[in-house]
């Protein structure tokens, strides 16, 4: 392609290092597009004649049939999927392949395929999210009033529901694809006809080129344009803390699963056995979402570093962009799928996740609510005095409810037998009817509106 200046060929390691076919003939799709946009430009500006344009665009579709029943051959020697097209068109339809590029360089070229592509694996991301939402609802509505302990520090502290813990994954999914969608309205400007920095002198039409590629405007600057990985890293950014989100999910579900919870069942079909112990049954499929997070982060890394201090415009480091990106997407897209299947299939387990609520006091923060509301203790009093009582409870091994009426007088001599009304777990679940919390009936509403704000 550029053989005029040179004497000798590339040496063996230099074509090696060189070549990016072997993981770029991923965007063949996009890079055919992108040339049949450019091409029909080209002729509409009478750049180039009509019945080279004509050639051009058969020969493309050709190709695109070629690749999509593995027809093509494709070679290192021409490097990457921009000259392997670009070759097989020569071959196709002799010397008008060789105006293709007028007005084009590989690096505006490069540049929108990847846009292209990593536009494409938002918008399956996107929708693979989707469903995993409507799951984690499903989750939700059907365990609505399903009452379980709430942690933090992973200490038991107040009884919650177990379908308002699925509408929390909910939120933080819902935030995953805002800001996907957020970052493909910032990927969606075309940067084709930049050429291979600075412009071009051909009078071509960058608004025909952008629209036909279903971008909403050019970009503004013709050196930035070929410089800009910003939307591969603002992807996997989003990618990430999307890992980060399916990871602490895969991290609960594993937790659940286990002998000492027994909160959750998952189905066979997303666990495995041992070869060595018949009684196991393994939440590989989370372990492996949990340790994929480790991938999409280390992409991200990857890309931050390859661009960190590259000068503008193009420089070849930036041919290190794509496998990074392709594996995020290829990661996030299967562990949000498998996911999906795991939620979709889970059985929770009523008995087992109220049978954990009897130990750690849940409902301690329920007595002291009442000591405020009904003899108008200070809220830090009735800690204190709450934190006595827990203490008799906790010397008689057994759960405040339990404590008789004496017991709890001997501390605050103003309470009345009324209090066992709100020792119960169920009470307490009831009463958190604040916005956003937790009792049945609010999850039931809250699971309505998050259909109708997440599911489109
Ligand atoms: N294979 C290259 C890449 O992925 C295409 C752009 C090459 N441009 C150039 N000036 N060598 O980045």
């Amino acid at each position: 392609m550029w053989g005029g200046r040179f004497t000798v060929g590339p040496a063996e390691v230099m074509e090696k290092i060189n070549a990016s076919i072997d993981f770029d003939k991923r965007m063949a799709a996009q890079d055919i597009a992108g040339s049949k946009a450019h091409c029909a430009m080209l002729v509409k500006q009478g750049i180039i004649s009509p019945e080279d344009g004509k050639a051009i665009l058969e020969g493309l579709d050709t190709i695109l049939r070629e690749i999509q029943e593995g027809r093509f051959t494709f070679s290192a020697a021409l490097e990457d999927i921009h000259m392997n097209v670009e070759n097989r068109l020569r071959e196709l339809i002799g010397d008008a392949a060789g105006r293709l590029h007028t007005a084009r360089s590989r690096n505006d070229q490069v540049a929108t395929d990847f846009k292209l592509w990593v536009r494409g694996a938002i918008d399956e991301l996107d929708k693979q999210t989707g469903l995993l939402i409507s799951a984690l609802i499903d989750q939700a509505e059907k365990n609505h009033d399903v009452i379980m302990p709430g942690y933090t520090h992973l200490q038991a502290a107040q009884p919650v529901t177990f379908g308002h813990h699925m509408l929390a994954y909910v939120e933080m999914f819902g935030r995953d694809r805002s800001r996907l969608i957020d970052c493909r309205k910032r990927l969606n400007e075309c940067p084709l006809g930049a050429a291979a920095l600075a412009g071009t002198s051909f009078p071509i039409d960058r608004h025909a080129t952008a629209t036909a590629l279903a971008f909403d405007r050019p970009t503004a600057n013709s050196l930035d344009s070929v410089s800009d990985r910003d939307y591969a890293l603002e992807f996997m950014s989003a990618g990430a803390i999307m890992a980060i989100h399916l990871s602490r999910f895969a991290e609960e579900l594993v937790i659940w699963c286990s002998q000492g919870f027994g909160f959750v069942t998952l189905s066979d079909a997303f666990t495995t056995g041992s070869s060595i112990m018949p009684q196991k049954k393994n939440p590989d499929a989370a372990e492996l979402i949990r340790g994929k997070a480790g991938r999409v982060i280390g992409a991200l890394n990857t890309l931050l570093v390859v661009m960190k201090g590259l000068p503008l415009t193009y420089g070849k480091d930036m041919q290190e962009d794509k496998e990074p990106v392709f594996d995020a997407a290829d990661t996030l897209i299967l562990c949000v799928t498998a996911m999906t299947g795991m939620v979709a299939d889970m059985k929770a387990n009523r008995d087992k996740l109220h049978a954990a609520t009897a130990d750690g006091f849940l409902t301690a923060t329920d007595l002291a609510d009442w000591l405020v509301r009904e003899l108008g203790l200070p809220f830090r009093d009735a800690h204190h005095v709450t934190g006595t009582i827990v203490k008799k409870a906790e010397d008689k091994k057994c759960d405040i409810s339990e404590l008789d009426l004496a017991e709890m007088q001997s501390v605050e001599p103003r309470i009345t037998q009324e209090i066992f009304r709100f020792l119960t777990v169920e009470q307490s679940a009831q009463s958190r009817t604040s916005f956003g919390g937790t009792a049945p009936e609010n999850v039931k509403a809250a699971a309505k509106a998050a259909r109708e704000r997440f599911i489109r």
